[in-house]
């Protein structure tokens, strides 16, 4: 089933996007013990892929067994987002998201995530122009070695398209769609989802807070449900984020709020049973962190444990040694090191 009618379905549970989380790794780890329906990158700057920052494309590194997976961009600026669109295309990704949502100081006071709630019309012609890039690309009218960017950047491209396997180019046009939040300071769902919804997009995922709220308090699902409403005669499916702790409970909230879908983020760290409602055993947490840092050191052999350290912290979570387990896991440098502690993990 491809993800075009995948969407159609009515419970499709997914992974969120999560900056400095849901990295290659991360995402092949999840794929492994639970596939959940439709997988998202971590968000990457519209202008920094436009402009040919070759590190980002590191952020876009997927394998094909995490299909469908959509890529998730931030930015402001419009043409930016016409070319990165296409690059998400040339990629071979299912999806192109644009970030709505993010509450971050550093991404809204460049004018970025959440704050475009606040800015309807640019909102409007970000989609535009990103629509017209997977347009413009699925239909042939552009390629992308005509985009502007310079030959480090198209071997960079090369390069992810060889590790993601990209043999031909996707047969259906990629998907569009906006993850975003209720409103700036409070909810103001009837008129922002409209506003979305009369751009034409196939997917809007709303997580149920403002952007004032950042994390706090507990997600509004009954906004969500009104946006549900909202959308009923239209073609875009209305997703629901926020709160949701797993599979069981997201297919919950699909019948209750009237969502088609829901997307979960933090619950699947250090936890990827969350896709199955399993409850891990200490054994089985050990072998996923394993594995995690296995797949980190073959994905990234320049990278340093550190970004690790934070997913090995919540793998032990829940153990009843997890406290003094903590003090050896953030001095972790390596896969060795990490199975010296295999005993106390496993025997706690
Ligand atoms: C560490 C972290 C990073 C995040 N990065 C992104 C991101 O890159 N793009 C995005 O749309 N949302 C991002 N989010 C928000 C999540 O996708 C999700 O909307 C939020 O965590 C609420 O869902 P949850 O309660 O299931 O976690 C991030 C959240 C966290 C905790």
């Amino acid at each position: 089933m491809n993800f075009r009618q995948l969407l159609q379905q009515n419970e499709v549970v997914g992974l969120a996007p999560m900056d400095g989380v849901t990295d290659e790794a991360f995402r092949l780890v999840q794929t492994q013990i639970e596939k959940p329906d439709v997988i998202f990158t971590e968000f990457v700057s519209a202008e920094g892929l436009s402009r040919g920052g070759v590190k980002l494309y590191d952020t876009l590194l997927y394998s094909p067994q995490e299909r469908p997976i959509v890529g998730q961009l931030f930015g402001k600026d419009p043409e930016s987002f016409y070319k990165s669109a296409i690059v998400l295309c040339e990629l071979g990704f299912d999806g192109v998201d644009i970030n709505m949502g993010c509450p971050a100081k550093t991404v809204t006071q460049h004018g970025s995530g959440a704050a475009l709630i606040g800015k309807p019309e640019l909102a409007a012609e970000i989609i535009k122009a990103a629509k017209k890039g997977i347009d413009d690309w699925f239909n042939k009218k552009v390629s992308i070695d005509k985009i502007g960017l310079n030959n480090k950047t198209l071997e960079v491209i090369k390069r992810n398209k060889k590790y993601s396997n990209l043999k031909q180019d996707c047969s259906y046009k990629p998907t569009i769609s906006v993850k975003t939040r209720l409103g700036i300071d409070k909810s103001i769902v009837e008129q922002w989802i409209t506003h979305l919804l009369n751009q034409g997009i196939d997917i809007i995922t709303l997580h149920g807070r403002t952007l004032k709220q950042g994390y706090a308090g507990t997600a509004g699902w009954e906004e969500i449900e009104k946006a549900v409403q909202i959308a009923k005669n239209y073609d875009t499916k209305i997703w629901g984020n926020g709160d949701v702790k797993t599979k069981t409970i997201a297919k919950e909230y699909c019948h209750k709020y009237g969502v088609t879908g829901v997307l979960i983020g933090r619950s699947a760290m250090g936890n990827p049973w969350a896709f199955n409602d399993h409850i891990a055993s200490p054994k089985e947490k050990f072998s996923a962190m394993l594995l995690h840092a296995q797949i980190f050191k073959e994905v990234f052999p320049h990278r340093s444990f550190d970004s690790l350290r934070k997913h090995f912290i919540l793998y032990s979570y829940g153990l009843s040694n997890a406290k003094q387990l903590r003090a050896s896991l953030v001095r972790l440098n390596s896969v060795e090191e990490l199975l010296t502690l295999e005993g106390e993990f496993v025997n706690c």
